[in-house]
């Protein structure tokens, strides 16, 4: 059997009018889509908040009883097991289906993502949901009485990553401001789109992209990070970045599954050039203090050897994705 891979989409209107307002009257988020409906004190609030969460200083606000529905279309490891902790930890309930596909919100019985969410939206008192099409979470965000979460649409957006990863290279920098950030792998997946849009309100000194040649960063995140003038620059070899840039996140060199339904067997091509790859050798060699960060899962492109190095920031950065997302529920069951 063979697969058609869906090519990272261009006719997705990634600025598209959500149809309704980012924020209640009281100023607060009323769902969570999209990296660039979260403004700079937002993301120091999320941070704020995840800190307070870690250190045992903050309790949740109003989340104690409420329910929270995972719906994950696609599969999941960290992003699902990750929301139902935190969900947990405040107090929240996550309810809600392992695999979607077991449904009847699916294309076998034809239940549209809106009547999912009208249906959903009157039973939790939020939806985190992960899909395999772009703009899924923003349409069940206009037909949902509750707050939706994105955890994953497709090629498009993946925010609540984008935060953890901000959180986790403030905490391993001890500030991002100044300093050069490189993005190994493929440029085009939904966290990779959704970190740029944060990284505008950071002002890095750079970014540097080690893309495999056959992939290009996408057109409107280069147009936005040209539009906040954040340098950026291009290497063919990953090397540079163990000795020139202070962190970098690394990406599977091929990507191509993210846009694919759970029932798909499509496969990612996994086997990642040695020009691409990260191993204990080459930052042995450069005598690298790069850290390293990756959304994961990691196929090849990260070394396992190189996990015990100081560099490795990847698990801490799991770790630390409990308490963002502690944070992000908190604020938006508050919210609503
Ligand atoms: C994603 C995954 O598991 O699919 N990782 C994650 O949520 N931490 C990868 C992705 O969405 O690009």
């Amino acid at each position: 059997m063979s697969y058609v891979s869906v090519e990272s989409p261009t006719h997705f209107a990634r600025a598209a009018p959500l149809g309704f307002t980012k924020k209640n009257r009281a100023g607060q988020l009323r769902h969570l889509l999209s990296a660039g409906e979260i403004d700079a004190d937002d993301l120091d609030e999320f941070c704020q908040a995840a800190e307070a969460f870690e250190l045992g200083l903050a309790s949740p606000q109003s989340a104690a009883g409420k329910t929270v529905a995972l719906l994950f279309f696609q599969p999941s490891t960290r992003t699902r097991m990750g929301f139902e902790a935190a969900a947990a930890a405040i107090g929240a309930h996550p309810i809600g289906m392992e695999d979607m596909s077991a449904s009847r919100s699916n294309q076998r019985s034809g239940e549209s993502l809106e009547d999912c969410a009208a249906v959903v939206s009157r039973i939790c008192d939020a939806i985190v949901v992960r899909h395999h099409e772009d703009g899924a979470a923003i349409r069940m965000a206009a037909k949902s009485q509750k707050p939706v979460i994105n955890a994953g649409d497709g090629w498009n957006e993946h925010p609540t990553q984008a935060l953890i990863d901000i959180f986790a290279m403030r905490r391993g920098l001890g500030q991002i401001t100044g300093k050069s950030i490189a993005f190994g792998g493929d440029p085009r997946g939904r966290t990779v789109r959704s970190l740029l849009q944060l990284l505008r309100f950071e002002r890095p000194r750079e970014i540097v992209f080690c893309p495999p040649p056959h992939y290009d960063v996408p057109a409107d995140s280069l147009n936005m990070i040209s539009e906040h003038q954040i340098r950026y620059r291009f290497i063919r070899d990953i090397e540079p970045a163990l000795t020139e840039c202070d962190a970098i996140m690394m990406a599977p060199y091929d990507m191509s599954d993210i846009g694919e339904p759970a029932s798909s067997g499509y496969i990612s091509p996994s086997t990642t050039p040695d020009s691409h790859m990260i191993t204990a050798e080459k930052i042995e060699l450069t005598r690298s203090q790069a850290l390293l960060y990756h959304p994961l899962p990691r196929h090849d492109e990260i070394d396992p050897a190189c996990d015990d190095l100081p560099n490795a920031m990847y698990f801490e950065q799991v770790r630390l994705s409990k308490y963002v997302r502690m944070a992000v529920l908190d604020r938006l069951l508050s919210a609503s």
